[in-house]
């Protein structure tokens, strides 16, 4: 039997490679640059699956280009590349990639988190400056993290990651959601359920961990960040539009808030220049770049395309109403 075809906009990992090879008839983007919108939907025009980052916009457009598409595989768990609803209208299935990259993606957002506090960019850059002149008492002084206020807006499994990790800074951890988390789990974490701006009030680092939906898109304008202590720092590793930019370059500007450390932005690749401060921790979007969890994502991604074509309901679709059709 004719294997299914399928195009990957990424090489991806070996480990998924093998998977893919061996189940469908691959073609493969391996250029280190992302590949161009022409490129892909030419590509995509006899193709049955699809492997995708979130740098690929999978809308009408594409869906139009690729009308023998079966599936879109995103290699993320955020898929607001994705229009789902046009997808499911099509048939096309979508599938993402949740779960492996909590514990990395947390990991990150501490990093960020204690870079800003403790200015290691800025000390990093000294260093390597050749203009450091020695220690000195008020050298290059930060916020303390430990003991501090813990704010997190989000408390799904990414968020609840970041929580856990506060006990070892005996830090008091305050988190906000639309639902509040049950009892047992708030316990179980020791984080208190406040709304968005009691939270904003009284905490010391604010860690976004929300999903980007038309609800949460610049959730954090200029009023809500106003809200923030001046003293506080606004840690962002979910998605850049959650934050509207301008607003936070202009509340930078103006001393309203401590610091902000970033590894999303509003127009990726573009980063406002506004943001290029000193207090102002930036990073391009590598929250969850661990090989070991970066490995697991294409794999999970290989997965959910060969389960479509053996027939069964892929492990991480998004829009199962497709099968009750
Ligand atoms: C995701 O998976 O949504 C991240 O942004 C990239 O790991």
């Amino acid at each position: 039997m004719a294997k299914p075809k399928v195009y990957s906009t990424h090489q991806l990992f070996e480990e998924a490679r093998k998977i893919l090879d061996s189940n469908c008839e691959m073609q493969y983007w391996t250029d280190s640059e992302r590949p161009p919108r022409d490129e892909v939907l030419r590509r995509v025009k006899d193709k049955e699956g699809l492997v995708c980052l979130l740098t690929e916009k999978i809308n009408e457009e594409f869906l139009r280009s690729a009308p023998k598409l079966r599936i879109a595989s995103n290699v993320a768990v955020g898929y607001d590349n994705i229009d789902v609803d046009a997808c499911t209208k099509r048939g096309v299935v979508v599938t993402n990639t949740p779960g492996v990259l909590d514990e990395t993606t947390a990991d990150f957002a501490w990093t960020l988190l204690m870079a800003v506090a403790r200015r290691v960019a800025e000390g990093e850059a000294l260093a390597r400056s050749g203009n450091w002149k020695g220690w000195n008492l008020d050298q290059l002084c930060g916020a303390d993290v430990w003991g501090k206020t813990l704010g997190i807006v989000g408390f799904g499994r990414i968020g609840r990651s970041v929580a856990r990790r506060a006990s070892g800074f005996q830090m008091k951890v305050i988190y906000t959601d639309a639902v509040r988390v049950s009892e047992e789990v708030e316990k179980s974490l020791n984080a208190e359920f406040r709304d968005m701006n009691s939270l904003l009030a009284e905490a010391d680092f604010v860690s976004l961990h929300v999903p980007l939906l038309p609800e949460t898109r610049g959730l954090f304008d200029a009023p809500k960040i106003l809200r923030m202590k001046p003293t506080a720092f606004l840690i962002n590793t979910s998605r850049g539009p959650v934050i509207d930019e301008a607003a936070l370059v202009a509340t930078l500007e103006n001393k309203k808030i401590a610091g902000a450390a970033l590894d999303v932005f509003e127009n990726e690749p573009f980063i406002h220049p506004g943001l290029k401060r000193p207090n102002v921790v930036l990073t391009p979007h590598i929250a969850s770049a661990s090989i070991e969890t970066r490995t697991k994502m294409a794999v999970i991604a290989a997965n959910n395309i060969v389960a479509l074509f053996e027939g069964q309901r892929p492990p991480n679709i998004l829009n199962p109403n497709i099968f009750k059709k």
